[in-house]
């Protein structure tokens, strides 16, 4: 069985992250928005970040030059339709998503398939309002939760791929969890859930029931997710008001944890409770800045972070951590990186960074962005 992921705003991290956590699943085809593998039976997209929307592949069709579907290239998922409502009473509701979104293409699949059940005797409405993709909420209630069949038609270099859509990612979740948090601040604490999630995942990969560590838990974003996965969770971070929001973060989704304060710099007393598998942080950006740093005050940041994280990573008793580096960005693009001052160091004391494509978490808006690396000592 083929399996179609629709990746969310930063689809490097998202094939990041299922890799790790599919070890054996094979990539069959990858587009900027989507990619579809063999071997992934189930998913659960609860627990995996970076995937918005999956589906079962029911058929293919040669790209051909014109850009747009045509009606005879769609006549499968006509057919799948058709055979999907043949046995059901009463007016049937279908709905497309196509990407890269092209509104010829789903104005034809809208208007043929309607045609086409009408043909077969099959009284049919469509979900997509106005023309457009349907969104995920429309999806889930007005089609899904009705009982009715969501067709994504995904457009790659040599083929159109044609799946029904299985899962819609639970978007409510992840929206409470990021604005409803019990416990905020403005400056800590912005790491969405998704993202948690998905640096969670390239740390954890396929194990379950680990001790995760945040060794700059802030006010526990990382702490709660790790939490919700099912692992139990240490976190530290040197303001104590930070150890107290993470603990009352955790209480509030009623999870458990053991956080204290301490700082990075020092080597952690390592009692019973203290134990970890893998380090799962955000880590520390440097201050936070509204613009780029000047070129010596950079290279002062940079200098100051290139400490921390040697000191750190010299008394770390793990193999495996999963930590973000600052990014400045300049009009949206990603310029100044201080991994390029940090990662030699770790290098000379045994760190190996293990992702082959850089993963880089920013918005164009933004200008410290994040660089996620995921490190093993050899
Ligand atoms: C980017 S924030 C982490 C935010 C966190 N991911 C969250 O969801 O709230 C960085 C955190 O590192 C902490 N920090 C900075 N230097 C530290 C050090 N030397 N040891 C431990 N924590 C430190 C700060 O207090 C801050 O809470």
């Amino acid at each position: 069985m083929q399996t179609l992921l629709i990746l969310g705003r930063n689809p490097t991290i998202s094939i990041a992250e299922v890799r790790a956590v599919y070890p054996r699943a094979k990539i069959c085809a990858r587009e900027k928005k989507f990619a579809i593998f063999e071997g992934i039976e189930t998913i659960d997209l609860k627990k995996i970040g970076g995937v918005i929307k999956t589906g079962e592949v029911f058929a293919r069709e040669l790209v051909y030059r014109e850009d747009n579907l045509k009606d005879k290239d769609a006549q499968k998922i006509y057919d799948f339709l058709a055979e999907e409502f043949s046995q059901k009473e009463g007016k049937q509701i279908f709905g497309f998503s196509v990407y890269p979104f092209d509104s010829k293409t789903l104005k034809t699949l809208l208007i043929g398939a309607k045609k086409f059940l009408q043909k077969k005797g099959i009284s049919s409405r469509f979900a997509n309002k106005n023309f457009t993709n349907l969104t995920n909420p429309q999806s889930e209630f007005e089609v899904l939760k009705k009982g009715g069949v969501e067709i994504l038609a995904v457009r790659g270099s040599g083929n159109w791929f044609f799946a029904r859509l299985k899962q819609n990612q639970p978007f409510d979740d992840y929206k409470k969890r990021d604005y409803e948090k019990a416990f905020r601040d403005a400056r800590v604490g912005m790491l969405p859930p998704k993202l948690a999630q998905m640096m969670l995942n390239l740390g954890i990969a396929d194990k379950k029931d680990l001790r995760i560590y945040d060794s700059f838990c802030g006010v526990g974003g990382i702490l709660v997710e790790a939490a919700l996965l099912g692992h139990r969770v240490i976190g530290s971070d040197l303001d104590s008001r930070m150890v107290e929001f993470s603990q009352k973060n955790l209480a509030a989704m009623n999870l458990s944890g053991e956080v204290f304060v301490h700082d990075a710099k020092e080597k952690l007393n390592e009692s019973d409770y203290r134990k970890y598998d893998v380090v799962v942080s955000e880590g520390y950006l440097g201050p936070p800045r509204r613009t780029v740093p000047e070129e010596n005050i950079r290279a002062k940041i940079f200098a100051e972070l290139q400490q921390l994280y040697s000191k750190f990573f010299a008394w770390l008793d793990c193999r495996r951590v999963v930590i973000c580096f600052p990014i400045y960005l300049e009009a949206g693009i990603p310029k100044y990186f201080a991994s390029r001052e940090i990662l030699p160091i770790l290098k000379e004391m045994g760190w190996e960074m293990k992702n082959t494509e850089k993963l880089i978490y920013s918005r164009p808006d933004q200008t410290v962005g994040r660089e996620i690396v995921v490190l093993e000592r050899q």
